[in-house]
């Protein structure tokens, strides 16, 4: 049998949680955060309780209406600690739990909506992500997916390059369709001594396909970008990229 590949945050669990912090870092509050409780006022506008799969140090539940009920697994016993450590909500629980593990078992709730947010790529086998939610979710429950965009941030594989005959800044895409397991050295000054995570990359069509075998239908896809603006010389080339590139792809599906 294939050994399963840890890809826990636990070992650098201690970064993590200070770089995120209270209220998230940067994408999480300009971009991600606002962007999936809009999402979640138009496609789940009655939803009350939602499961966070890979909730990491617990941003998402944090930044929920209060009266919500809220129920977030992760991987990482050390964030979990960090989540629970900073949420005096009766009505929120977390779990240490492989959102991919079939016989992930979180009692017999079933909740309105579930999300994986900046998570989806850090697991091996995406699938067994939707077969769980599916599981949890009440009929027609929505799931939230937050991803690096698949077509533009490919770790190893996408990378920003100048035209200088055309100036203009454009992405190098080096593969695409092939699936990809890649390391990411997470502090990368300290070379061969730097923890590391994993990255998944799957073409879009991938994700669609798995959504339908575990009986989701895509509701709709949104494309977000970076907030960031360059200032000098090639601000003009950079911040235009910036807004032809996105960033982001957010997925909602509903349970059929
Ligand atoms: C980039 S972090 C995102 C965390 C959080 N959703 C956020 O937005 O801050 C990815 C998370 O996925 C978790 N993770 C990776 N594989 C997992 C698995 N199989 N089951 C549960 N959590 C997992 C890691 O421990 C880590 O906390």
């Amino acid at each position: 049998m294939r050994k399963k590949t840890d890809t826990s945050w636990q070992p650098v669990a201690g970064w993590y949680k200070k770089s995120v912090g209270k209220e998230g870092h940067t994408y999480h509050q300009e971009v991600v955060l606002p962007g999936l409780l809009s999402l979640l006022k138009i496609h789940a506008p009655k939803a009350q309780s939602l499961l966070d799969l890979a909730c990491g140090q617990g941003v998402l539940a944090r930044s929920l209406p209060q009266e919500w009920r809220y129920a977030g697994v992760d991987l990482s016993p050390s964030l979990i600690a960090f989540a629970k450590q900073h949420d005096r909500s009766a009505l929120h629980r977390y779990y240490v739990g492989d959102i991919t593990d079939p016989a992930l078992d979180l009692g017999k709730e079933l909740f309105d909506c579930a999300a994986v947010v900046l998570a989806l790529q850090n697991v091996e086998e995406p699938h067994q992500v939707f077969a769980n939610a599916a599981r949890c979710l009440k009929s027609s429950g929505t799931l939230f997916l937050i991803l690096n965009h698949p077509c533009f941030r490919i770790p190893r594989q996408s990378f920003w390059q100048v035209d200088e005959q055309k100036k203009c800044r454009f992405r190098r895409l080096e593969s695409y369709l092939s699936p990809m397991k890649i390391p990411v050295q997470m502090h990368p000054s300290q070379g061969k001594d730097s923890p590391v995570t994993w990255s998944f990359h799957h073409p879009l069509s991938s994700y669609s396909q798995w959504l339908f075998e575990s009986g989701f239908a895509i509701e709709v896809m949104q494309e977000w970008c970076s907030p960031k603006e360059s200032q000098g010389r090639l601000a003009k080339m950079e911040n235009r990229s910036r807004q032809e590139f996105p960033l982001f792809l957010a997925i909602v599906a509903r349970k059929r």
